[in-house]
């Protein structure tokens, strides 16, 4: 299949008011030549990026206020993004964490980190696949995970478990898609200076976190060569590598161990 060329292409993005969705933007944008359709639930931010965007190039952008841990504003943002049959690309990437012990977590924000991360990714999936498959257009769509579908990672439990039904997903429903010119990337980025990691929590644990300009242009070039998982940065690719051999169990002991005291901190 040939490598994905975003120019005059329109693509979704959810969670593009900040973080590595808004950065995503802005590349797809500047260096891409794509059209946008931006989603998150901060429509102040969404208009900020679209003016930045509309005023420094050439790129269209639309914008769609919509919470995508509830299934009417899902189908609205569906509804929307194929209405004009132009959608190229999807980048499902709006999520989030929890960080802390697992018995401390509310069940009240358990279930919107199921329904933001897992139902609503599923949602949007399921309702951009049925157009892929019924068309046969070109194109593709890329899920934001994280290295925790690959290293469960401790204090971040059901997070974890959230990533990993994306990439067990995913992974899967390739398998059973018939149109030969589209493609699913599972993107699986590490630690990422964003909104999500810059509170105290995870202050410890700084000088781990990748900048947010190389996290979105590896991811972009990921999708861009349709690659079916892609973890990005040399120090993530040899975690990975290394979980193929070192038994799991002691690489998650020494994360429980760095994480536990990064919250004592
Ligand atoms: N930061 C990391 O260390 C890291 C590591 C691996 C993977 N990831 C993944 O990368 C993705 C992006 O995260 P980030 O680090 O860029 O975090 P971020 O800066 O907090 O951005 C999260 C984005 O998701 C949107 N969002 C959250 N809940 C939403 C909802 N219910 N409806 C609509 N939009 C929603 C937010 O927009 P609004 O608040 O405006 O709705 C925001 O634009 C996530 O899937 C995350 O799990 C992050």
């Amino acid at each position: 299949m040939a490598a994905i060329r975003f120019e005059n292409k329109w693509v979704l993005i959810t969670g593009a008011s900040s973080g590595l969705g808004y950065e995503m933007a802005l590349q797809l944008a500047f260096s891409h030549k794509a059209n946008l359709i931006l989603v998150a639930r901060r429509a102040e931010k969404l208009q900020e990026l679209k003016e930045t965007i509309e005023s420094k190039s050439a790129s269209k952008v639309k914008t769609i206020t919509a919470d995508l841990s509830n299934l009417d504003d899902i189908d609205r943002v569906i509804k929307i993004s194929l209405e004009d049959d132009n959608l190229f690309g999807a980048i499902l990437n709006a999520g989030i964490t929890y960080f802390g012990s697992h018995m401390e977590l509310k069940w009240n924000d358990f279930e919107m980190m199921l329904q933001t991360n897992v139902t609503g990714m599923v949602r949007m999936t399921t309702g951009l696949t049925e157009y892929f498959e019924r068309t046969q257009h070109p194109g593709g769509i890329m899920i934001v995970s994280s290295m925790a579908a690959v290293l469960p990672t401790p204090y971040q439990a059901a997070y974890s478990g959230t990533k990993g039904f994306m990439l067990n997903f995913i992974t899967a429903l390739s398998h059973e898609i018939t149109n030969k010119n589209f493609s699913y990337t599972v993107y699986l980025p590490g630690g990422m200076q964003t909104e999500m990691t810059n509170n105290d929590k995870f202050s410890p644990l700084k000088s781990w976190l990748m900048p947010v300009k190389q996290a979105a242009a590896e991811g972009i070039n990921a999708f861009r060569k349709r690659k079916a998982t892609y973890v990005p940065g040399m120090t993530n690719k040899l975690g990975a590598i290394m979980s193929g051999i070192i038994p799991k169990g002691i690489i998650i002991r020494g994360m429980a161990k760095t994480y536990g005291n990064a919250l004592k901190k």
